[in-house]
C-alpha cells in the first residue's frame, strides 16, 4: 500500500509515521508513505503558495499551480497514478465501509488543505474524491490525512498481527454494533469485579452476553447504527467511481 501526502507542513508527519504499528509496516515494506512539500512546486519567486480570494473575503486560498503540478509529478512516479483524495470539511464523511474500499486501491494520494481551501481549479483538474473526517473544522487536512492512513493501513492484511483481528471492530460490515466492554487481570480492582459470565469458560454464554452488551450500548449511544440509512459514502460512492 502506498500513500503520497501533499502538504504545506511536512514536519507534522515524522512523529506519526514513527509510531509502532505504522513504523513496523513501513520497515517491513508493506506500507510506503511519501510526504511531498507543495511549496517546492511553486513558481512564485517568493515561494508563495496561497493568495487572496477573488471577489474578496477572509483568509487565503491555496493556488492551483503548485498543487496541480506537484500531484501530476507524483502520479508519474510508481506503477499507477493512484486514487486522489482531498481532505476537506466539505467532503463526504468517512466511514469504515469506505475505508475498506480504499485499502483496495493500493495507492492513495492525499491532499491536505490549509487556509480557506483550494482554488476550485485544483478540484476541476484533479477530480479528487473529497473526504471529511467529521462535522468539525480542523486547522488543515494533515490530521485528517493521518486518520485516513491510520484507518486504512490496519486493514492491509500483513499489518495487524492476527490477519483478521479487525473483524470484531465496531463499524465493520460483519459487525455494525459498538463493541462490548473488555476486561483483563486483576479480577477485582477497587471493588469493581469482572462480570461473572466472562470467568465461566462457557463460550456460548460469553458470546451471548457480549452480543447483548453490544446491542444495549449501541441502542443507547448510536441508535442510528441499528437501522442504518443508505451509507453516505460507500457502496454508492464506489459505483459512481468505477
Ligand atoms: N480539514 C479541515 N477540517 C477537516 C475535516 N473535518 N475533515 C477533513 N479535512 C479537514
Amino acid at each position: 500500500m502506498r500513500f503520497d501526502v501533499v502538504t504545506l507542513f511536512p514536519d507534522m508527519f515524522p512523529g506519526y509515521l514513527g509510531q509502532s504499528l505504522l513504523n513496523k509496516a513501513i520497515e517491513r515494506g508493506f506500507v510506503q508513505v511519501h510526504i511531498h512539500d507543495v511549496r517546492k512546486w511553486t513558481r512564485n519567486k517568493h515561494q508563495k503558495v496561497d493568495d487572496r480570494p477573488y471577489g474578496g473575503g477572509p483568509g487565503m486560498v491555496l493556488c492551483v499551480q503548485p498543487v496541480v503540478e506537484c500531484v501530476e509529478s507524483i502520479q508519474q512516479q510508481g506503477d499507477s497514478p493512484g486514487h486522489v483524495i482531498l481532505l476537506t470539511p466539505q467532503g463526504r464523511p468517512l466511514n469504515q465501509q469506505r475505508v475498506e474500499q480504499l485499502v483496495e486501491r493500493r495507492r492513495l494520494v492525499l491532499l491536505c488543505g490549509r487556509y480557506e481551501g483550494f482554488d476550485q481549479r485544483v478540484i476541476d483538474l484533479l477530480q479528487p474524491e473529497e473526504i471529511s473526517i467529521g462535522d468539525y473544522v480542523l486547522n488543515g487536512g494533515e490530521v485528517a490525512a493521518m486518520v485516513v492512513i491510520d484507518a486504512v493501513i490496519r486493514l492491509v492484511p500483513e499489518v495487524l498481527g492476527q490477519a483478521d483481528s479487525h473483524r470484531d471492530d465496531s463499524f465493520s460490515p460483519g459487525n455494525r454494533w459498538l463493541e462490548s466492554a473488555q476486561y483483563t487481570r486483576p479480577r477485582e480492582y477497587r471493588g469493581l469485579t469482572v462480570p461473572q459470565v466472562l470467568l465461566t469458560g462457557n463460550h456460548e454464554e460469553i458470546a451471548r452476553w457480549r452480543r447483548e452488551q453490544s446491542y444495549e450500548k449501541t441502542k443507547q449511544r448510536r441508535a442510528d447504527l441499528l437501522d442504518p440509512p443508505d451509507s453516505q459514502i460507500g457502496a454508492q460512492e464506489e459505483k459512481e467511481r468505477s
